[in-house]
């Protein structure tokens, strides 16, 4: 086998959360052209399942899977076994944002996205942990791969709340990712840090940063937020995902606890 080959996902399943659309569709699609079989789940809706079946590559399959929801989780994780025979890569990409002033953001807000932001990767990994470990139902060992943000390392204006969900996310998966090593599970777990990645959810997040901040135009948000990113250009979800590929490869064999921003050199500024 040629050190190439170790990049690879043939004979992989992988589940992601959120794949709908943006960051976790084009995870889908990258890890699908990389030989692996994909579980793409999200909120029950029409756009999940018409993504599954555009994805070319390798074979993917869609489920509902509200990541709030344990019992969602655990059918999730029974479906990816008994369609694809196994469970090696789970992403947990599926987020919302929350914007708004700490003095304005209301104690229901915080909790709704602490339920979907920390308290939906902690679900995962933990039916992750429990299907991959030696005594699992998949039990080969696996990769798990949390999607934070810049905002989980750095502070930024009116994003308190989702900092807060995003910095959790980054200290759960070195949590994670310490003890199973030490328990000799074979599990390996990181985080990835998005800059701004053109979705749906960064167009959401330019028209509240317009409102917030009293600005003319979009363009001008737009122009602010492309030159916080020192390589010049906001990010696309392939970036994103060429990154989750790499962690969730045998590539990435003695990587497991760290935090890979990918943020067009944001957080080194
Ligand atoms: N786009 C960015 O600029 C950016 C930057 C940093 C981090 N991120 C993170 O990347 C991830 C994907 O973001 P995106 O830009 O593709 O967002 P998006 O809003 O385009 O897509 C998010 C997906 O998550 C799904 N989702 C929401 N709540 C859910 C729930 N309870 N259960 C299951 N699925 C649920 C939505 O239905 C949607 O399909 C998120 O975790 C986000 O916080 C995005």
């Amino acid at each position: 086998m040629s050190d190439a080959d170790d990049f690879r996902l043939d004979g992989k399943a992988a589940l992601i959360t959120g794949g709908a659309r943006g960051i976790g569709a084009e995870c889908a699609r990258v890890l699908a052209a990389a030989g692996a079989d994909v579980m793409l789940t999200d909120l029950p809706g029409p756009t999940g399942p018409a993504t599954a079946e555009s994805i070319a590559g390798g074979r993917a399959a869609y489920r509902d899977l509200d990541v709030t929801r344990e019992q969602d989780w655990i059918a999730a994780i029974d479906a990816t076994i008994s369609t694809f025979g196994r469970l090696d890569i789970l992403v947990n990409n599926a987020g919302i944002e929350i914007m708004g002033e700490i003095a304005d953001v209301s104690q229901d807000e915080f909790r709704r996205i602490m339920a979907i932001n920390v308290e939906g990767v902690y679900l995962g990994c933990k039916q992750a942990v429990r299907a991959m470990r030696p005594r699992g139902r998949s039990a080969g060992g696996g990769s798990i791969i949390n999607i934070s943000s810049v905002a989980g390392m750095v502070g930024v204006p009116w994003l308190s709340a989702y900092s807060a969900s995003k910095g959790a996310v980054r200290t759960l998966t070195k949590g994670v990712a310490v003890e199973c090593g030490r328990l000799g599970y074979g599990i390996r777990c990181n985080s990835v840090h998005p800059g701004v990645v053109a979705t749906e959810m960064a167009e959401s997040f330019f028209r509240k940063n317009q409102a917030l901040a009293g600005a003319e135009s979009l363009e001008q948000i737009a122009t602010v937020f492309t030159q916080a990113h020192p390589i010049g250009r906001m990010g696309v979800p392939r970036d994103i995902a060429n990154a989750v590929r790499f962690l969730a490869s045998d590539a990435a064999a003695w990587i497991t606890g760290a935090e890979l921003a990918v943020d067009g050199g944001w957080t080194a500024t």
